[in-house]
C-alpha cells in the first residue's frame, strides 16, 4: 500500500480546495494511505514515511506561499542533506489570481517548487497535456486553480480545475505505488 502526504498551504480557501480534491484522486487508487496536512503542520516523518508527496500553494508575488518555503527551509533541510528522500515521488499544484492574465507568476512558482524537490532527489510528475480539462486547469508542471477573473473578481476555482487536480494525484499515486520499496536512487 502506498502513503501519500497532500500539503497545502493559503488563507483563502483556494489551495486547499484543491488539497482535497488531490487527497479525494489520491484515494480513487485502491489501497492507498493519505495524509492531508498544512505546511505548518508537517514533519520530516510526515516526508519520510511517504511514497509520494502531492504539494499545493498560492502563488504570492510570483512564488510560493512563505510557509511552503520555511518548510522546505526546515523540516526538508536535513533530508536534503543526508539524501533521505531520493527516488520518492513528487507532484505539485498551484491556485493564483492570474494578475495580467498571462499566468501571474504561477509557471516560476511550479518551477520553484519543483526545483527544491530536484534538490531532494525526487522524481516529478508531470501533467501530461491530453489530460481532461487541461486547457482549463492545467499546465505542464501541474494543475493550477485560477481563483479570479480578467477583472481580478474572485471567482474560486473552477470544477474543471479541480477534476485536474484529481488526475494529477492519481497519477503520482500510481507511479508512488510502482516504485514504492525499490529504492532506485539510493538513500542516505
Ligand atoms: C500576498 C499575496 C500575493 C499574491 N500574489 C499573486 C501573484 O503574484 N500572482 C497571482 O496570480 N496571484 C497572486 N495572489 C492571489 C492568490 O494567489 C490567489 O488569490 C489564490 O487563489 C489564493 O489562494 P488561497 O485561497 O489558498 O490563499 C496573491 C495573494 C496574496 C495574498
Amino acid at each position: 500500500m502506498a502513503k501519500i502526504t497532500v500539503i497545502y498551504a493559503g488563507d483563502y480557501g483556494n489551495t486547499e480546495k484543491m488539497a482535497h480534491a488531490a487527497k479525494e484522486g489520491a484515494q480513487n487508487i485502491e489501497g492507498t494511505e493519505v495524509v492531508i496536512k498544512q505546511a505548518e503542520e508537517v514533519t520530516s516523518e510526515d516526508f519520510e514515511s511517504s511514497d509520494g508527496v502531492i504539494l499545493g500553494t498560492p502563488v504570492h508575488m510570483g512564488g510560493p506561499d512563505w510557509r511552503v518555503k520555511k518548510m522546505i527551509d526546515t523540516v526538508c533541510a536535513g533530508l536534503w542533506m543526508q539524501n533521505r528522500m531520493n527516488g520518492k515521488v513528487v507532484g505539485v499544484f498551484a491556485s493564483g489570481g492570474g494578475f495580467g492574465n498571462g499566468g501571474g507568476g504561477v509557471e516560476l512558482t511550479f518551477v520553484s517548487m519543483l526545483n527544491n524537490f530536484a534538490e531532494l532527489g525526487m522524481i516529478i510528475v508531470p501533467l501530461p497535456k491530453n489530460t481532461e480539462n487541461y486547457e482549463k486547469g492545467g499546465l505542464q508542471w501541474g494543475p493550477y486553480g485560477r481563483s479570479a477573473d480578467e477583472s481580478m473578481a474572485h471567482t474560486g476555482v473552477s470544477d474543471e480545475a479541480l477534476e485536474v487536480v484529481k488526475r494529477h494525484a492519481a497519477n503520482v499515486t500510481k507511479v508512488a505505488a510502482r516504485l514504492k520499496d525499490q529504492e532506485i536512487f539510493t538513500r542516505g
